[in-house]
């Protein structure tokens, strides 16, 4: 049996991750509207502490002013009958056919304009509820053709908008940050800013990038074949690890959002290490929400939607147990230090050094003995398998 979930989990869904009917390019939705504030309930009584939400996940796209209030403050109410805070919003730019190519970098600049003004009043929406992180996935900003953009003006659209948008929460004084969302295709035949390195770049050349972070998903790096563990590793590196998606992904294909462990399981063991047991020679650390952002497969019914929320939590619950494990095991630790992992903390130039001295350094070079140093074997082998047996409990 795995414990049931608290509030120091921190565990956080998507409203359209439950709410999803199942509808795909190829059949009709397998299962009926689910009302957010029933997802509300439920998530709660599972244990989840948070939700998110597109705009148009609460409040149908079209809706006037008085319906927009009305739904709100039913929402709010199942917020604080649940006690379920809302910790991360976020805009849909990717439904309506108005975004069919892209919100921030379409083509037609009335498209731009309309998007950015989605986008703004969603901001307010989100600190009003006391969000802390405003997500940007640009799902619709790329394109299925190279002649059929202009790449340069594209990229300093993407960033114009973003800064845009950021320009304006500090101007509100709003406690937001902005977390990108890198993916590398689908529903685009090419997204911009397709990956975790790529959005990095990007952000570095903003103008309010101080406030503008990522939100990495597991299924979209894995998608690009791309090590999610690594990814997450930069971006806190970068101090720029703002938010989380988990979920799963098997091998590069379509985007799946299967549960998270139901993909790459030993992949999800190695990012749940990170997560709670930070890097082996300390640093920075990821401390905001799990957030989950899944699919509930199109098989299952509505009993299946909630058994599948509840294995996320439980999966992260399991996997946290074994890193800890991992960590504590004193044959593990000696396997580290025999793998030389607590070694590559160690400045490569000694306290003070300069490349001149090391220059000078003749056993540096000269003198040493490159067939023996090149002799040492690494033992990552023993190590990994240790990883393997305390992901599998058998440790
Ligand atoms: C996807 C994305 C989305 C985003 C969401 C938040 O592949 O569909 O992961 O689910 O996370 O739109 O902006
Ligand atoms: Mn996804
Ligand atoms: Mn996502």
């Amino acid at each position: 049996m795995v414990r049931k979930p608290t509030p120091e989990d921190k565990f956080s869904f998507g409203l359209w991750t439950v709410g999803w009917e199942a509808r795909d390019q190829f059949g009709d939705a397998t299962r009926p509207w689910t009302d957010p504030v029933e997802s509300v309930h439920r998530l709660a009584e599972l244990g989840a502490s948070f939700v998110t939400f597109h705009d148009d996940d609460v409040v149908p796209f079209g809706s006037d002013a008085a319906e927009r209030d009305r739904i709100l403050a039913r929402f709010r109410g199942a917020l604080e009958e649940t006690g379920i805070q809302v910790e991360m919003v976020t805009t849909n730019t990717f439904s309506h056919p108005i975004f069919k190519d892209g919100a921030f970098t379409s083509n037609d600049r009335r498209v731009r304009r309309y998007g950015l003004r989605k986008i703004i009043r969603n901001v307010d929406l989100a600190a009003e509820l006391g969000a802390k992180t405003f997500v940007m996935w640009g799902g619709r900003e790329g394109a299925e053709y190279d002649a059929a953009k202009d790449l340069y003006a594209a990229h300093a659209r993407y960033a114009e908008g973003i800064d845009t948008v950021a320009g304006y929460i500090k101007e509100k004084g709003y406690d937001l940050r902005i977390a990108l969302e890198p993916k590398p295709n689908e529903p685009r035949g090419d997204i911009l800013l397709p990956t975790i390195g790529h959005a990095l770049g990007l952000i570095a050349k903003l103008e309010n990038g101080d406030i503008v972070g990522l939100n990495p998903e597991v299924g979209h790096e894995q998608m690009a074949g791309l090590n999610y563990t690594t990814g997450l590793a930069q971006a806190l590196w970068a101090d720029k690890l703002f938010h989380i998606d988990l979920n799963g992904q098997r091998s590069i294909k379509y985007d799946q959002d299967l549960v998270f462990g139901h993909g790459d399981l030993f992949s999800a063991f190695a990012t749940v290490d990170l997560l709670v047991n930070g890097f082996p020679s300390g640093g920075p650390r990821y401390d905001g929400p799990v957030h989950f952002d899944y699919k509930p497969s199109r098989t299952e019914n509505m009993q299946g939607v909630w058994d599948s929320a509840a294995a996320n939590m439980a999966t992260y619950i399991l996997l946290a147990d074994r890193a800890r494990a991992f960590r504590a095991d004193p044959e593990v630790q000696e396997a580290l230090e025999a793998s030389g992992v607590f070694d590559l903390a160690q400045p490569t130039l000694g306290e003070g050094e300069t490349l001149q001295d090391l220059l000078a350094d003749r056993s540096a070079y000269e003198e040493l003995d490159v067939e023996e140093v090149a002799a040492r074997g690494f033992h990552f082998v023993r190590l990994n398998q240790l990883a393997l047996e305390h992901a599998l409990g058998a440790r």
